[in-house]
């Protein structure tokens, strides 16, 4: 069974991430070959300065070996170390629809907040598309807001293998039950994201306790006083996910534990699940931040892995595409 995810190193990263993202990929790479990927290519689709990717870059990596990606397990690597992403989105790009990127909400909303649109922003689909094919991969653990993303991903591989023969696994997305979409603490009717919203709308998976706290009590919440999930409490539902996710009880329990006893403790209660799960995380970041050596030590390590993982099916793209070789 291969595994494969890719999260960007654009900014810092907050607790949707860790929902979707880091919490699924240590508990996949248990279950077979996992490979995770800071792919710094996609960064650099929107405005970003040439020295923060840099530090990002190894910011991210220590924290997927702070949350737990263990190396001797999980092969974890830097895009860019390995050529064959950007080879593969170029040769996808002959079997991807113009209309099939233009359909994309992300880039919809992404370029909306752009002055430049850059066309990679446009074309970034294809990059993810290759990551993930060129693996071979079964299961590609992701949030919610990734789905189309894979969705095309498939189309693509789908039709690669129609008109050049059957060379491309299609893999399955694994979506986390609770928390596959945290929502922005002040304004809970959008995504918790890196690019939108204000600084206490989300908790970074590097705040102090005291500004955990302080950011899950200031949380907004709706009209009422009971801790349910429902549509017209989109405050107190996103809550509800955020605890499941950080105490690993189902939504259900939650409400059921809290039934009658108001917003004020369960907002503490859950300001305290996440601060215990973010402390020990944040401690271990720290530490391996602080060691750059050894992180390009691991990231060359993986990058090794990587380019010989994926080295026969870029071979095979090519040979079937008619390129000689
Ligand atoms: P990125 O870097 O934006 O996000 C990394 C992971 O975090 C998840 N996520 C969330 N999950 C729940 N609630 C949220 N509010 C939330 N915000 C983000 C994302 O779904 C993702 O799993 N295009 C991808 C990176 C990528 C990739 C790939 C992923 C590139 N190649 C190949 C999988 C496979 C992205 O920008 O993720």
């Amino acid at each position: 069974m291969r595994i494969f995810s890719g999260i960007q190193p654009t900014g810092a990263k907050h607790f949707g991430n860790y929902s979707g993202g880091f919490r699924q990929y240590v508990a996949t790479q248990e279950q077979g070959e996992a490979f995770f990927c800071v792919v710094d290519l996609h960064s650099i689709t929107v405005d970003y300065k040439p020295q923060e990717l840099h530090e990002a870059t190894l910011d991210l990596a220590a924290m997927l070996f702070a949350v737990g990606l263990d190396p001797r397990r999980s092969t974890v690597f830097v895009q860019s170390h390995v050529s064959a992403h950007a080879e593969a989105a170029w040769l996808l790009g002959a079997v991807t629809g113009f209309g099939e990127l233009r359909r994309m909400t992300q880039f919809k909303d992404k370029s909306d907040a752009q002055e430049f649109v850059s066309a990679g922003l446009f074309t970034y689909p294809i990059l993810m598309a290759g990551d993930i094919l060129l693996y071979q991969t079964d299961l590609v653990p992701i949030g919610d807001d990734q789905r189309q993303h894979l969705e095309l991903a498939r189309d693509i591989g789908a039709r690669f293998n129609a008109r050049f023969g059957e060379t491309l696994k299609l893999p399955r997305g694994i979506y986390p039950e609770a928390g596959a979409r945290i929502m922005d603490l002040q304004e809970p009717d959008r995504k918790m994201s890196t690019s939108t919203g204000s600084e206490m709308g989300k908790v970074l998976m590097v705040d102090s306790p005291e500004l955990i706290k302080k950011k899950l009590m200031s949380a907004v919440t709706d009209i009422g006083r009971e801790v349910r999930r429902a549509g017209d409490k989109p405050g107190i539902s996103n809550l509800i996910e955020i605890m499941s996710v950080a105490s690993g009880e189902p939504p259900d329990a939650i409400e059921a534990r809290y039934d009658g006893s108001g917003y004020g403790r369960f907002k503490a209660d859950v300001a305290d699940a996440v601060v215990e799960v973010l402390t020990p995380i944040r401690a271990r970041y720290l530490d391996l931040r602080s060691d750059p050596g050894e992180l390009h030590r691991l990231l060359a390590e993986g990058a090794e892995k990587a380019r010989a993982a994926s080295h026969p099916t870029l071979t095979s793209m090519y040979e079937r595409m008619g390129f000689t070789r």
